[in-house]
């Protein structure tokens, strides 16, 4: 079944649209799920992923690429909650049947997915650095069992995860999950060891007791947890960090439509959903609401009509509902990188750049040759932008733009300027500055014509930094030249557009560490007996 879905969508959706109903029908008498598993999914939406025009953001993208495009569609999805569709607990039920029924998953597979899930959008928020003690209260169903399962993966990911899971479920699946915990040394605390005030012992409470399929009033130890938790909001303000908590899919405790019905249910920091918000979500307010659980295939995304954000690359978790307010002061990173030592580096700066450049590629970063470029003209003023590296040699750093652009007027004013590598993930920079000069017409002009067509054509009817009537004036000129190379001649390089190369006099390498005690290298030209050599040095981070 699932290879034809593959195979011809199209034609495989109506298929299964018309043969779900029987596929359910025997599922639900021979393979009923205890507990409705997933989530219920409630669409009052009609279009899944549908394109989402937007001429303000889509007219600036430089690129148009489907990667850029699911990114534009993120941001609006984030902007506007309205945009995502909620489920109800019958929906969310039946989704599960069909995920397990016809689509063939298993229990344990959409387990260990929504585990991952909750843990890598907890990993975005929270850094194991200052949020590393975890405690993970877990139900006895489903949503306990995702619950074990982040605490797994958070314990991969460098947390100290603890585990209260008063009513344990003897199931091989759930006993698998204590026994990989028990193995990693994870601890299991009854809840009579866990501390009276739970803020002082945990940064993090992961909150996987009930979910979508409980109804009714929570029965002891689940209702004097909750109450801990619910005692922990706001009843401290004086206390420098409470600890967050984490809902997993639904706010234990809250009704699965209606949310805190009564005002005093538990108030999470964070809510993961998974495969998709369920009614209750409208009703969160906290700071982070995430969704996870990528694994909702096309068909049951178009029968359910469900608009859901994409996820983008690889990622397992996708940030929904209304933009986080952050304080931009508490903004920080601990960075953890190994020891950048005198010793280790190349002798030739240019060398050193080669390495760290390459690095920057196999760790694929996006554009790892991306660079501010920042001049002065006479008037001392400084201007930075991004441009794009196109060559490193001993000769120098080139990079190629308009020739009558606020930068080449600059240059032309003061030849000289500074450039600044910023590789986020590995923890480095690299800065250069030094001379700068044009480089040959036959240079440029081979660099030109190694440019796709469309970007030849832009660089003709771009004068760059120059004030235009708007985007239909270029695109009209646009329009106009492709028309006059339709026949595939060659397309001349204006004069206007050309490459710089800047000469290196001075290099820093920075390395992000621990502590704000990060490694800074400076390699600066010295006379050795007429011989230029590369003096290396460490500066105070
Ligand atoms: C990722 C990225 C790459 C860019 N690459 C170049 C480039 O290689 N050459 C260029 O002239 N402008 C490039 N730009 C645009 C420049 O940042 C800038 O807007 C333009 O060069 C005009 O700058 P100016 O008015 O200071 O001369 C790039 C922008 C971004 C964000």
């Amino acid at each position: 079944m699932w290879s034809l879905i593959r195979k011809s969508r199209t034609m495989t959706c109506s298929l299964l649209t018309l043969s779900l109903p029987l596929f359910y029908n025997s599922i639900s008498t021979i393979y009923r799920p205890a507990r409705s598993l997933r989530n219920p999914l409630v669409t009052t939406s009609s279009v899944f992923l549908a394109p989402i025009s937007s001429s303000a953001i889509r007219a600036f993208c430089s690129k148009s690429s489907e990667a850029r495009g699911m990114a534009d569609r993120a941001v609006l999805s984030i902007h506007n909650p309205d945009s995502i569709s909620y489920l109800n607990q019958r929906e969310a039920a039946e989704i599960d049947e069909i995920l397990m029924g016809p689509l063939g998953f298993s229990v344990d597979q959409l387990m260990e997915l929504a585990g991952l899930s909750v843990a890598t959008s907890i990993a975005e928020v929270y850094k194991p650095g200052e949020y590393g003690r975890v405690l993970t209260i877990c139900g006895p169903g489903n949503n306990g069992g995702d619950g074990l399962v982040a605490a797994r993966h958070l314990y991969q990911f460098g947390y100290k995860p603890s585990i209260c899971y008063p009513k344990r479920t003897n199931k091989p699946l759930y006993n698998g999950l204590v026994t990989q915990l028990e193995s990693l040394s994870v601890p299991f605390l009854s809840v009579e060891d866990l501390p009276s005030d739970l803020s002082k012992d945990f940064d993090i409470l992961v909150d996987a007791i009930f979910g979508f399929s409980f109804h009714g009033a929570p029965r002891p130890p689940f209702d004097d947890l909750l109450q801990r938790l619910v005692c922990l909001h706001g009843s401290d303000q004086t206390r420098q960090k409470a600890p967050v908590i984490v809902s997993v899919d639904i706010p234990s405790g809250w009704h699965v439509e209606e949310g805190d019905v009564g005002g005093e249910g538990i108030k999470p920091d964070m809510l993961v959903s998974l495969t998709a918000p369920k009614l209750c979500a409208k009703k969160f307010s906290g700071p982070h609401h995430f969704l996870g659980g990528r694994f909702v295939p096309p068909f049951i995304a178009d029968k359910y009509k469900l608009r859901l954000p994409p996820y983008s690359g690889t990622a397992m978790c996708v940030r929904i509902g209304k933009p986080p307010q952050v304080d931009i002061s508490a903004l920080r990173e601990n960075y953890i990188s190994p020891e950048f030592l005198e010793e280790q580096v190349e002798a030739d700066p240019i060398d050193q750049f080669r390495k760290w450049f390459d690095d920057a590629v196999a760790a694929g970063l996006r554009e790892p040759n991306a660079m501010a470029l920042s001049t002065a003209g006479m008037d001392g003023k400084p201007s930075s932008r991004i441009v794009l590296l196109k060559g490193v040699d001993k000769d120098g750093f080139v990079w190629y733009t308009n020739y009558e652009s606020r930068k080449a007027h600059e240059l032309t004013e003061n030849p000289r300027a500074s450039l600044l590598f910023y590789w986020d993930g590995l923890n480095r920079q690299v800065r250069v500055e030094g001379s700068v000069q044009k480089v040959s017409d036959e240079e440029s002009d081979h660099y030109f014509h190694s440019r796709p067509r469309g970007s030849q054509i832009g660089a003709i009817v771009s004068k760059q930094s120059a004030v235009v009537p708007g985007r239909d004036y270029l695109y009209q000129q646009y329009k106009e030249l492709v028309e006059k190379y339709s026949d595939g001649s060659l397309i001349p390089k204006p004069k206007h557009w050309g490459g710089y190369r800047l000469k290196p006099e001075y290099f820093e390498f920075w390395l992000g560490q621990q502590s704000r005690l990060h490694d800074r290298l400076r390699y600066s030209p010295q006379d050795v007996d007429g011989k230029k050599v590369w003096r290396i040095e460490r500066l105070a981070p």
